[in-house]
């Protein structure tokens, strides 16, 4: 079987989004201008069928029988009607994961077997994935090609690198001053994980939490996010596919309110990992503590990409910095929204992101020449453009963009801002939308301050030839993640994580590991 190689799956933007092409106006925004191509029959019968929950092993309707509207933000139709699950949904989830960890085969396979298991379900996603874009571009809004190179391959990539995990998780022989004992330790896998995912890269966020815990034997509830209900739901049937024992994996759609919020409060619960808002990671962590069960979350960012005059190649910085804030619409916890520049280069590359922003194509994720879609959700719609009315409030200078785009789907202009300062919403708070405001700095003294001064702590952008000043600055960011002459590069090799109210612990990685397993101390007398 082929794999996927590493370095395909690195996320940049496609080679026409990241150099973007020149419409006859010159302007790309016209989302209403061509009528949105038409689904695959394939993704359109999957589509047709009733949409149940996974809960051990069945595909069962919510225990209300009630259901929710899952929209395309590309025209705001209805696409699917997807369970509406409450809390006891997941009761009954919770009790299957529970039956699957304490008894069930799972806990009789070797870590071999679940290797390749977890192996097998990176396998599907390659083999469905074109589907799986498809269906992520229409639930999403994000362009069919983007998630074909990115969120798709990625998520299978995940799984395969998680894979090899599953037979290395190793305790250690520890020599204890006690004359005549032997004493080891034994990593174990949590038991039953409560996972609760956004909707930004919903299949590939689901991959995030799925493929660490499986391949370190814990069983989990899923609720995906309600905007985009849908690829986990496909997931869930290629998990199936794979060999999954029924209970292992249970995924439930609903609302943040009410399975949200029972996943996270539920006493029987071992751990929850979370990937949202700062605002509901703090509600997470406060219903966690009924029965102290183990959190981990992936949170907010405001991050801070700074580019000095000595950033070489400044076409290249000024199209990373396009990509940082522009990639996936903004909605990226990582976005690079605030854009920090030398002053000598201020105008230079501000003018310069602003063309890269005006000439980005909008239209429906499902047209081939489509390079940014709609925002996911019509809140999300007012959320964004609220921020851009406040700013304007506030006498900030909108360089491009700053407002909607047509009247039908989801779709804002790409935004660049200047002549700002550190009071204004809009510099401090995630907007989550393509809009980035860009400020000048002169000493390198107050520039770290600045990076600095935000509550969140995700990721950092720097550009300059220096390798010593990088090395010097990558050091003082308070950030999970730093990325020099670059951005956005991600590996599921590559640890991931906040500082400070960007959440708590890693994904990805090794260091994974480390959130879905404990360690058992064993001490055996003479
Ligand atoms: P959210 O944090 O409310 O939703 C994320 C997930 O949490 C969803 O699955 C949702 O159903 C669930 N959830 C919501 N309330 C919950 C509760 N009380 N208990 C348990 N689960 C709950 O994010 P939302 O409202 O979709 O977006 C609002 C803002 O959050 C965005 O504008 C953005 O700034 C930020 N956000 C950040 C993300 C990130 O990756 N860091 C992802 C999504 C949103
Ligand atoms: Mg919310």
């Amino acid at each position: 079987m082929k794999t996927t190689s590493r370095q395909r799956t690195k996320v940049h933007l496609p080679k026409n989004h990241r150099r973007a092409r020149t419409t006859e106006n010159g302007n790309g925004h016209e989302p209403g201008s061509q009528s949105a191509p038409s689904l695959s029959a394939g993704l359109a019968a999957w589509l047709a069928k009733p949409k149940r929950n996974l809960i051990g092993g069945k595909w069962v309707a919510a225990a209300s029988g009630k259901t929710f509207e899952v929209f395309n933000p590309a025209d705001s139709s209805v696409i699917a009607q997807a369970p509406d699950s409450d809390r006891e949904d997941i009761n009954r989830a919770v009790a299957a994961a529970r039956r699957a960890f304490e008894s069930g085969p799972w806990r009789r396979m070797t870590p071999s077997e679940r290797g390749k298991l977890v192996w097998r379900i990176g396998d599907l996603i390659l083999k469905h994935a074109d589907e799986l874009a498809e269906l992520e571009s229409v639930d999403n809004g994000k362009p069919r090609a983007v998630a074909r190179v990115a969120d798709v391959p990625l998520a299978a990539d995940l799984f395969h690198y998680m894979a090899g995990w599953a037979t290395k998780i190793e305790g250690n022989t520890i020599p204890i001053s006690v004359p005549g004992f032997h004493a080891f330790t034994l990593r174990e896998p949590v038991g039953v994980v409560g996972q609760i995912i956004p909707w930004n890269f919903p299949l590939l966020m689901a991959a995030w939490k799925l493929g660490p815990a499986l391949a370190t034997g814990n069983c989990v509830v899923l609720k995906p996010a309600e905007q985009t209900p849908l690829s986990a739901l496909r997931l869930g049937e290629l998990l199936l596919e794979a060999g999954v024992p029924e209970g292992v994996v249970n995924i439930l759609t609903g609302f943040g309110e009410t399975a949200g919020a029972a996943l996270a409060a539920h006493d029987d619960v071992d751990k929850i990992a979370f990937t949202g808002s700062t605002e509901v990671g703090k509600i997470i962590v406060r219903a966690a503590s009924g029965n102290l069960k183990k959190v981990s979350l992936e949170l907010g960012g405001k991050s801070p990409n700074i580019i000095f005059k000595d950033a070489g190649d400044l076409e290249a910085a000024i199209s990373g910095a396009a990509n940082a804030i522009f990639f996936n619409h903004g909605q990226c916890c990582c976005a690079g929204s605030r854009l920090m520049v030398e002053r000598d280069i201020f105008d230079d590359v501000v003018a310069g992101v602003a063309e890269h922003a005006r000439k980005i194509k909008l239209g429906p994720g499902l047209a081939a020449d489509t390079q940014m879609g709609p925002l996911v959700s019509e809140e999300q719609l007012k959320r964004v453009t609220g921020y851009m009315h406040q700013g304007k409030q506030a006498g900030a200078c909108y360089v491009t963009g700053g407002e909607r785009s047509g009247d039908r789907g989801y779709f804002v202009k790409p935004t660049v801002i200047k002549d700002v300062n550190p009071k204004m919403s809009i510099v401090r708070e995630e907007i989550f939308g393509p809009v980035v405001v860009a400020e000048p700095f002169t000493k390198p003294e107050e520039l770290i301050p600045r990076a600095n001064q935000t509550p969140y702590g995700l990721a950092a952008g720097v550009w300059t030839r220096d390798i010593g000043k990088a090395h010097c600055i990558a050091a003082e960011l308070r950030a999970g993640t730093v990325w020099i002459n670059c951005y956005n590069i991600f590996d599921a090799a590559l640890p991931f994580g906040g500082y400070k109210q960007s959440g708590w612990g890693r994904e990805m990685g090794h260091a994974v590991l480390e959130l879905y397993t404990q360690s058992k101390a064993v001490v055996i007398g003479p």
